[in-house]
């Protein structure tokens, strides 16, 4: 009884060990120099430039030339008013937290630290803000639906800019299809499914599209294959309990 317990604090002791040296590992990884952000949420720029203990003065520059805050050593941080005011919190640790983030959020920070000796070193990181990606639509033109073929373009649709795409057909991946368009060509097959993934660094959505021969098209699957037939179950259940809650109102 008492070994087993002992046994016990012994493993969580070495899972402790175990857990707190990843930690330490993945901080000594994070890359400093980029930072990659979502409109509206918020982001920590951490310079990797040792600070010393005692200093002069701490400045946040955004891209160069508007100073956003400063600090003195045994001061509290004072934050200048514009593009980022109230959105900035300055932690002990010399972390910045920006929340709030805008599109115009992107740019270079510097940070100078000014020490005892009026050296001033600095370090610079890169902030890119990017709106998370809105689920697309997939629209399909039709090039030529006769002798059997169904001939088509397919389009992904989002209404964002600078995001990639990859196109799966019956979930395996097209590798290499990494254009908003994909051509398809149909003759043999009597239904198929493809779907698109959209993508920026901070997120990513897909759209989907049916094929049912004869050259039909829909955004809705009719077949329900197994996969998805619990989705769909879930979707039914939602869709009588909002009937429900709509009946109630
Ligand atoms: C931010 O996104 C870019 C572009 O996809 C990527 O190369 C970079 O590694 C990302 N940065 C971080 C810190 O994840
Ligand atoms: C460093 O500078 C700060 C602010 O000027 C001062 O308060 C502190 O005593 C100085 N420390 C040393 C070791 O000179
Ligand atoms: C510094 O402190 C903030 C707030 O406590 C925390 O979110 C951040 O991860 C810390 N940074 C480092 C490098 O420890
Ligand atoms: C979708 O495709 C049709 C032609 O098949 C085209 O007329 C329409 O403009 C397209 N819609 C979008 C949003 O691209
Ligand atoms: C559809 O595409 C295939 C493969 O490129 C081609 O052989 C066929 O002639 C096309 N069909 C029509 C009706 O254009
Ligand atoms: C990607 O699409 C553009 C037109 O939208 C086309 O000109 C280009 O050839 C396509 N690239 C590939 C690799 O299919």
């Amino acid at each position: 009884m008492r070994l087993g317990k002992m046994a016990a604090a012994v493993a969580t002791f070495a899972c402790l060990v175990v857990l707190s040296s990843l930690q330490a590992y993945e901080a000594a990884e994070v890359p400093g120099s980029q930072v990659n952000g979502t409109v509206h949420g918020t982001v920590y720029l951490t310079p990797k430039l040792p600070v010393p203990h005692e200093y002069k003065q701490i400045t946040w520059w955004f891209d160069k030339s508007l100073k956003i805050l400063t600090k003195k050593w045994d001061q509290p941080a004072s934050y200048r008013n514009g593009l980022f005011h109230n959105k900035l919190r300055y932690h002990e640790n010399h972390t910045l937290e920006i929340n709030q983030l805008q599109k115009d959020g992107s740019g270079t920070f510097q940070m100078d630290v000014e020490d005892n000796q009026s050296k001033t070193t600095s370090e610079r990181i890169r902030l890119d803000v990017y709106e998370p990606v809105p689920k697309p639509s997939v629209n399909v033109t039709i090039r030529a639906s006769k002798d059997g073929w169904c001939n088509v373009t397919l389009t992904c649709i989002v209404d964002v800019t600078q995001v990639s795409y990859r196109w799966y057909k019956n979930e395996k991946d097209l590798v290499g299809k990494i254009n908003s368009t994909l051509d398809v060509q149909l003759t043999s097959e009597s239904e198929a499914s493809y779907k698109c993934i959209v993508s920026n660094p901070v997120s990513e959505e897909t759209g989907f599209i049916y094929y049912r021969s004869p050259c039909t098209w829909n955004e809705k699957n009719s077949a329900v294959p197994l996969s998805l037939a619990r989705k769909t179950a879930d979707s039914i259940l939602a869709f009588g309990f909002l009937l429900l809650v709509h009946n109630w109102v």
